[in-house]
């Protein structure tokens, strides 16, 4: 062994090469699981919402991706209780966002909603439903994913998890970051 690796220096470059594929590609599979496993962040992005109306939505860029504020009336919050038994995911066990939206309605305050407006499945934009009552949803017009008003997805269509939810921490009562812990 030690004469067939260490007395050739071309046979000991080929390895040296092979073993730091190997490495980089294990540390390019554990960034990405790493990169999977956690919610957005970055770029700190302020949005005011003071003048946010109950059913309106608020879309903000950042990073060059849409994000979503919607508010949220209370009777519409109590309601994402009624069709849990129609979604892929209702705990969101399998999708992203921050430790502190890990709830039903999935937010850091019931009545703000916030999250990527793009569709799990393809990247489609969905758009929000009105006309519907307290059971609004996203609607995605490329292959009908729908989403209900916190973002989990419905088993009927081809979205196989829930939107994802950047970072984002409340400054104060009208006023939240996009990006920040
Ligand atoms: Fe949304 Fe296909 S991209 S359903």
């Amino acid at each position: 062994m030690s004469t067939y690796l260490f007395g050739n220096p071309e046979r000991r470059r080929l390895h040296l090469v092979a073993a730091l594929c190997v490495l980089g590609t294990g540390l390019g599979a554990v960034s990405y699981l790493a990169g999977r496993s956690q919610a957005p962040a970055g770029n700190p992005t302020p949005v005011d919402f003071a003048d946010l109306p109950p059913g309106k939505l608020r879309t903000v860029d950042w990073m060059g991706r849409t994000v979503w504020v919607l508010r949220r009336s209370a009777d519409e919050v109590a309601a994402l209780a009624d069709r849990e038994s129609e979604l892929i995911d209702p705990h969101s066990r399998q999708s992203l966002q921050p430790e502190g939206c890990h709830n039903r309605h999935r937010s850091l305050r019931p009545d703000i909603f916030v999250a990527i407006g793009q569709c799990t499945h393809q990247g489609c934009q969905p758009q929000l439903r009105a006309g519907l009552g307290v059971h609004g949803e996203f609607l995605c017009p490329c292959h009908t994913s729908k989403f209900d008003l916190a973002g989990r997805v419905f088993s009927k269509g081809p979205a196989p998890s829930n939107l994802v939810i950047p970072e984002y921490r409340l400054e104060s009562d009208t006023r939240l970051v996009i990006g920040e812990v």
